[in-house]
């Protein structure tokens, strides 16, 4: 039986089992963990025993898990329809231990380019700067607009402002209140064509014009086309180029997170490298049985593609990284979500899962009700801090523990109907009301959850947290056999979009279009102001 098929059947066998009687091992819930430095991941509140484990680990190591991480690391173009390699890891290699992407060593420029940016960072800071506005999208928004967020108590630099959406209402609202002259726009894409960052841009650039800004001083660009940069007639200066190895979703760590930079300075900014990098070190040299990773990665294929449990929710109990759970959106969803594998034959099984989310405690009060007692299994990844940044407010952060310990108590341990009636009796309720009663307040418990804990949320644990995710998402993409680097998928919509701008002004009409899609048409020309 190959191991896809024993998992499988592990999971028929055991579909009743308690999660809670797994426990009678007495070594189960650090058996079924694992430390890096001081952060914990906990996977015992699943239904993995140590056969399943076991099995997973060979499915991970059949897949080669292993020797592709190293192709990864060593510059194999592994974005196999791009013919690109995947070298992010380039970009937080600060000891600049040489780096090869087709018999060159990528980390001069590398260290260059982080040089650069530091020295422009101080100048920023130092400079007569109020706001900084990163206009991007995707990748060139989520990484630095999340980590900007996450880091607020490190923010000793401008404030900073995130555009992404082609609504007009995001640009307008961000210029809102602020000084063209003091302001600085960070235009961010790495291949400067992208509709909405460039709408945006040439906004923000007749916004700066009309009220006394200088876009020459007060614009700045990160992307890989430096000839499309100059051509929207940006110094030269204020250029900060990577190369085409970094994928989007991938970039924060180089010149896309340069707003983050100049938000926490150069030396936090150093430090959120290195922990992507102490993350990364991990990755390359742990056993995969006490790899954090690929332990994530294979919780991941056990409630995906074997328990079929078609989404997973990122419920961070930290309000500052609020951004997460879209930040791993697109991390996960653009690179897993794909239907065939790299031969090109369709995929047999399901890729990767629907991923979403919010900040704890806000989640209890609005979606957890469904995660308890609705009729899907919701696998819950919790996200924790021993300490809070606010140590003026103890008990804001012990009763932030005591609800996401208790979330994952509780997702597991359930309510019987026993207890249940025993509650409700105590209301008072009797007879068949009392059944009923009790009925409503059944909790089928036995649901599976992980628990991420780290010391504080500062840029080395975000770093940390960042680069753990996407090691997540690579071996995932390895065990499923898909190219987890490109996206194609996002291409349609926007050839789409293209064709019908010109139906949408009113140059074209909708002759061509399906008869939805007119009719949609036809609706919105007619109610326009
Ligand atoms: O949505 C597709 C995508 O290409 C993402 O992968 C990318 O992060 C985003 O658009 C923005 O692209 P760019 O940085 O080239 O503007």
């Amino acid at each position: 039986m190959n191991h896809w098929d024993s998992l499988s059947a592990q999971q028929k066998t055991h579909a009743d089992r308690k999660i809670t009687a797994l426990f009678d091992d007495p070594a189960r819930a650090t058996d079924f963990a694992v430390q890096v430095g001081d952060m914990y991941f906990d996977y015992s509140k699943t239904n993995i025993d140590v056969t399943t484990r076991n099995t997973l680990l060979a499915l991970a190591r059949d897949a080669d898990v292993e020797r592709q991480r190293d192709a990864m690391f060593a510059g194999a173009h592994i974005n196999e329809t791009e013919d690109r390699a995947v070298l992010h890891t380039a970009l937080r290699n600060l000891d600049g231990g040489p780096v090869m992407d087709e018999g060159a060593d990528v980390m001069p420029d590398v260290l260059d380019t982080l040089a650069a940016m530091r020295s422009y960072a101080r100048d920023v800071r130092n400079g007569a700067f109020t706001d900084v506005i990163n206009i991007g999208i995707g990748g060139s928004d989520l990484g630095p607009a999340m980590a900007v967020q996450a880091l607020a108590p490190y923010h000793d630099g401008p404030r900073c402002h995130f555009v992404s959406n082609v609504d007009g209402a995001d640009i307008a609202d961000t210029l809102q209140g602020l000084d063209a002259k003091t302001t600085l726009v960070i235009v961010a894409s790495k291949t400067f064509t992208t509709t909405e960052t460039m709408t945006n841009a040439r906004t923000a650039r007749a916004w700066m014009i009309d009220h006394g800004g200088d876009p020459k001083q007060q614009f700045a660009a990160l992307s890989t086309a430096e000839d499309k940069t100059e051509e929207f007639g940006i110094n030269p200066l204020h250029v900060f180029g990577f190369e085409s190895w970094v994928g989007g979703r991938y970039s924060v760590w180089g010149p896309i997170g340069l707003s983050l930079m100049i938000a926490i300075g150069p030396k936090a900014f150093d430090a959120f490298l290195r922990g992507a990098q102490d993350m990364d070190t991990h990755f390359r040299v742990a056993d995969l049985h006490e790899n954090m990773p690929v332990l994530l990665a294979l919780v991941g294929i056990w409630h995906n593609q074997i328990c079929d449990y078609a989404t997973r929710a990122v419920l961070p109990y930290d309000e500052r990284l609020n951004l997460l759970p879209s930040y791993l959106q697109q991390l996960e969803m653009e690179s897993n979500g794909k239907g065939v594998q790299r031969s090109g034959a369709d995929s047999p099984r399901h890729t990767g899962p629907v991923v979403w989310g919010a900040a704890g405690t806000n989640g209890q009060h609005a979606f957890y009700q469904l995660i308890h007692q609705g009729t899907r299994v919701v696998p819950c990844e919790f996200l924790l801090a021993a300490t809070g940044h606010e140590a003026e407010l103890p008990h804001h952060h012990q009763l932030l523990v005591a609800n996401c310990l208790a979330q994952s108590k509780a997702l597991m341990q359930g309510r019987t109907f026993k207890e249940a009636r025993e509650i409700a009796a105590s209301k008072g309720f009797t007879d068949t009301e009392l059944d009923r009663q009790a009925r409503h307040r059944v909790f089928p418990g036995n649901r599976p959850s992980t628990t991420l804990l780290y010391r504080l949320l500062d840029p080395f644990t975000l770093g940390q947290i960042i680069a753990l995710y996407e090691h997540r998402v690579f071996v995932e993409g390895v065990i499923l056999d898909i190219i987890s680097f490109d996206q194609w998928g996002v291409e349609l919509g926007k050839e789409l979009a293209t064709s019908l701008a010109p139906v949408i002004d009113g140059s074209k009409d909708a002759s061509n279009e399906d008869p939805s899609t007119a009719a949609l048409v036809d609706f919105v020309l007619r109610h326009r102001a």
